[in-house]
């Protein structure tokens, strides 16, 4: 019930702010300004020209909050947190969800663990914002109280929610983060788009699954959204950059697993994609439809980079998707948390973007760094990479 009443509230709240990007006629004025964070500082790559972001994936806090394993296990997705942030300095840091495994959690105090989350990135002071997965939805979590905690307690947070009517029910987590070439420029040069898979239960005493694809209403808002960016700033083919998160794998991703080659896609390979790893977009419920977010994604958001996933905690592979010609890279289990096994270590995925400064089609460099502080699976993601 308190999930219900916070989530009307902030969507009362949050519609006057929204409505001026929506809204299909913009003012020149507005459209020169399209920044949606107009009291934040601005993100911005390095004076050197590139951009670190860092990947904090599955972190899975609040386990087994009724004994003494549980709570180890945060203490330890902490100081992998806050080791992994003093050997990358990023420029920006995404959490791409399951950030809580809402099944343990209690109704009185489960975004209290938000606080915990964001503790290391409040401390040195990162820009971050977080996509939310299916362990975030559950009879005393949702994606919305968790994003309202992290917007009320961490100063540098970008998370943002859909207008109304975006993103389907309990799946509020959909917005772009503007990425600027220094403080002065007139815009963007990279968009961060943040997107949210759903999945999980409904909250309250009837709790229900949750579908666990994104809502097809995410693709119209895109077509819009693109629409309003290339009016605002021209065109993106020659001026900006892409990046795509969210928290499950697009269902096309599922059949690539069968193409991989451990040269050129290094990285553990140990979950079988089947039911439930991926979005289920093919399921009845979405009554056979073609998955309208994925082709969306891939034909209106242009120098679309890599598209980055969570939730199957065995993977760390990148891979070029050939449906959509995009490649698309698991980041890594960062949690002590969530179901892992012998051997398959914890880390984080980073990616440096350079040179984007002067060529938007640059490739990016990326790679796992692990709880042993060695770096692996280092990939160049080119025009060129497979
Ligand atoms: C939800 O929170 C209530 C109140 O703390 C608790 O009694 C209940 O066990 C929790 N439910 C679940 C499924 O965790
Ligand atoms: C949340 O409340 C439960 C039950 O009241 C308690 O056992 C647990 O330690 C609390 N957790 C946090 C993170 O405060
Ligand atoms: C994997 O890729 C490498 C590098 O392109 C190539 O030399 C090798 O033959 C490939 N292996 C297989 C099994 O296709
Ligand atoms: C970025 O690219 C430039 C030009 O290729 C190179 O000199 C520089 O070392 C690169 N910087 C980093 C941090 O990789």
């Amino acid at each position: 019930m308190y999930s219900f009443i916070l989530s009307f509230t902030a969507l009362l709240c949050l519609r006057q702010h929204y409505d001026v990007l929506a809204a299909p006629v913009l003012s020149a004025q507005n459209l020169l300004s399209l920044d949606p964070y107009p009291n934040k500082p601005r993100v911005t790559f390095r004076q050197d020209g590139t951009f670190k972001i860092t990947v904090f994936s599955d972190l899975h806090y609040g386990e087994n909050p009724w004994d003494d394993w549980g709570p180890q296990q945060d203490v330890n997705s902490a100081q992998l947190m806050r080791q992994a942030l003093t050997i990358e300095k990023p420029d920006y840091v995404v959490l791409n969800g399951d950030l809580i495994t809402g099944e343990n959690t209690f109704a009185e105090n489960s975004t209290t663990l938000i606080d915990e989350i964001v503790a290391p990135l409040n401390e040195v002071k990162i820009p971050f914002s977080s996509t939310h997965g299916n362990h975030d939805n559950n009879i005393n979590i949702t994606h919305i109280a968790e994003i309202l905690r992290e917007q009320k307690v961490a100063p540098l947070s970008y998370t943002r929610t859909a207008p109304p009517g975006v993103g389907g029910e309990f799946g509020p987590g959909t917005y772009w983060v503007p990425v600027y070439a220094d403080t002065q420029a007139k815009k963007p040069i990279l968009i961060l788009w943040f997107f949210d898979s759903r999945g999980g239960f409904s909250p309250g005493a009837n709790s229900k699954p949750v579908p666990d694809w994104v809502d097809s209403t995410v693709a119209t808002w895109i077509d819009q959204q693109t629409s309003i960016m290339n009016t605002a700033w021209g065109p993106a083919e020659n001026n900006r950059a892409s990046m795509a998160f969210v928290h499950i794998p697009p269902h096309a991703i599922q059949v690539v697993q069968t193409t991989l080659n451990s040269t050129i896609n290094p990285g553990l390979n140990a979950d079988i994609l089947g039911v439930g790893s991926t979005q289920a977009t093919t399921n009845s419920a979405n009554s056979g439809k073609d998955d309208a977010f994925w082709e969306t994604l891939n034909t209106k958001v242009k120098n679309l980079k890599v598209v980055v996933s969570g939730h199957d905690h065995g993977n760390e592979w990148c891979a070029r998707e050939p449906t959509q010609d995009v490649i698309f890279c698991f980041d890594k289990h960062s949690g002590f948390g969530g179901y892992s096994s012998a051997g398959w270590l914890h880390g984080i995925r980073s990616f440096v973007l350079n040179t984007t400064v002067t060529d938007v089609k640059a490739g990016i460099e990326s790679y796992v760094l692990v709880e042993d502080g060695t770096t692996r699976d280092r990939v160049f993601l080119d025009r060129n990479y497979v």
